[in-house]
């Protein structure tokens, strides 16, 4: 089996443990492994035939390049495209892969991969995978290479389109072969592409499984930033409102509300009463001040918003804390610190041992089994169909915009609304 991995959407904290990890249990399962660069993009750009790599050979590793060579330091710092970076080595090491997106690689071009943040084959937001002319591409350039199973790493927006890509293969293939594109002998052979997510989003908004790859990381970044904030909200008596990411999941800032002691926390799955929200949180405050706290933190998850599907923004708390209780507030909006550096212990382990899983799934998938999402429930390592987790995740959404707070909660977290 040839398979490729590729990361796409946002990146997270333990997308390069998820390729090291396909990769290193794909070869030793026999299978032969490539990476697609920059996520679905590198899949539909895929590769420039006039630039050539030299032919795979993981034994050439380290021969023509050391660490010492400043030619070889250059391009790591310059080389636009070069794969590897910082003291990793490999057969691509130091290569420059303009125009080759869809690369072969062996067990030492994932050397170093484990404890680095963000995704470091790259990743996109691709507009032209959006549309079908963007797929044939994407299907074309796979079945050039002769590649048959793909390992996509990526939040609900990739998984979904990994979905749509894996229903509308066998009509992409045949297309293919109408236009002369590709062979006969070549579709009978890519009649089936196997497909398997893994999610990979700081976020943690997708259902059926409990938690998605990066989450843990930005969790802790902003339990660290409370930390700080903390200190200095003592020092003057003041409030901070900390704006969390999260798009429409409430789920980091619950969580860092909870471990960093927060005094009043605005998700959009269980939203504050619109117009009485403010006297709540004022009353929770005062009540907290009287006792002699002598800080104040309120989180705001990014998408939170009021009963009446009002926005809520931080700026609006804080005019509110200010008004109403005179406190002297600041807002901070943590942003992109959440998304990267390095990953956290459970960023490195949960990838690994679900990059196992992946393997394992593509070897045992037969064209009459579903394409999996490779999940995590209850400390066990998961399969679930990837269309029901995709569906499941869309739901939830539908409920928030229906006003059904009840059902986007148990959709989010079933034991959690119990
Ligand atoms: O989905 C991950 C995420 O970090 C969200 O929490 C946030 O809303 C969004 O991506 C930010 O996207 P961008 O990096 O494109 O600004």
């Amino acid at each position: 089996m040839k398979i490729a991995v590729l990361t796409s959407g946002g990146d997270s904290a333990g997308m390069n443990a998820v390729v090291r990890g396909v990769v290193r249990a794909g070869i030793v399962k026999g299978c032969e492994t490539w990476v697609v660069r920059e996520g679905y993009e590198g899949l539909v750009r895929g590769n420039d035939e006039n630039v050539q790599l030299p032919p795979y050979d993981n034994t050439t590793i380290l021969k023509d390049v050391t660490i010492a060579d400043p030619e070889f330091l250059n391009t790591l710092r310059f080389g636009d495209g070069t794969l590897l970076r910082d003291g990793t080595f490999g057969h691509n090491c130091g290569r420059s892969l303009r125009g080759r997106y869809i690369i072969r690689v062996g067990w030492d071009d994932v050397r170093g991969y484990l404890p680095q943040g963000g995704t470091l084959i790259g990743t996109a937001r691709s507009k032209d995978f959006r549309e079908h002319s963007g797929r044939l591409k994407a299907a074309f350039n796979l079945i050039k290479e002769g590649i048959d199973a793909l390992v996509i790493c990526g939040g609900d927006g990739s998984l979904t389109g990994a979905d749509v890509f894996r229903s509308e293969w066998p009509g992409l293939v045949k297309e293919l072969e109408t236009s002369g594109q590709i062979t006969e002998a070549q579709a009978t052979k890519h009649g089936h592409l196997k497909i398997v997510g893994l999610v990979g989003s700081i976020d943690n908004d997708m259902s059926m499984t409990d938690l998605t790859i990066g989450a843990p990381t930005a969790l802790h970044r902003i339990c660290e930033a409370i930390d700080s904030i903390s200190s200095t909200a003592a020092s003057h008596k003041r409030a901070f409102v900390l704006e969390v990411m999260g798009r429409h999941c409430g789920w980091l800032a619950l969580m860092a509300g909870v471990a960093g002691g927060a005094d009043f926390i605005m998700i959009p799955e269980q939203p504050p009463e619109a117009g009485k929200w403010q006297e709540e949180m004022c009353k929770a405050i005062d009540s907290h001040r009287v006792v002699g706290k002598r800080k104040t933190i309120v989180i705001v998850a990014e998408g939170a918003h009021d009963t009446s599907l009002t926005p809520i923004k931080a700026e609006d708390v804080k005019n509110v804390l200010s008004e109403k209780l005179n406190l002297d507030t600041r807002v901070t909006t943590l942003g992109h610190t959440q998304r990267g550096g390095r990953p956290c212990y459970y960023d490195r382990l949960l990838p690994t041992l679900q990059a196992v899983e992946a393997v394992n799934t593509l070897l045992e998938a037969t064209p009459g089994t579903p394409s999996y999402m490779i999940g995590i429930s209850e400390n066990k390592i998961t399969r679930v169909p990837l269309m029901d987790a995709v569906e499941m995740t869309r739901n939830v959404a539908k409920a928030i915009a229906e006003k059904d707070f009840a059902r986007a909660t148990s959709l989010r977290d079933p034991e959690f609304a119990e």
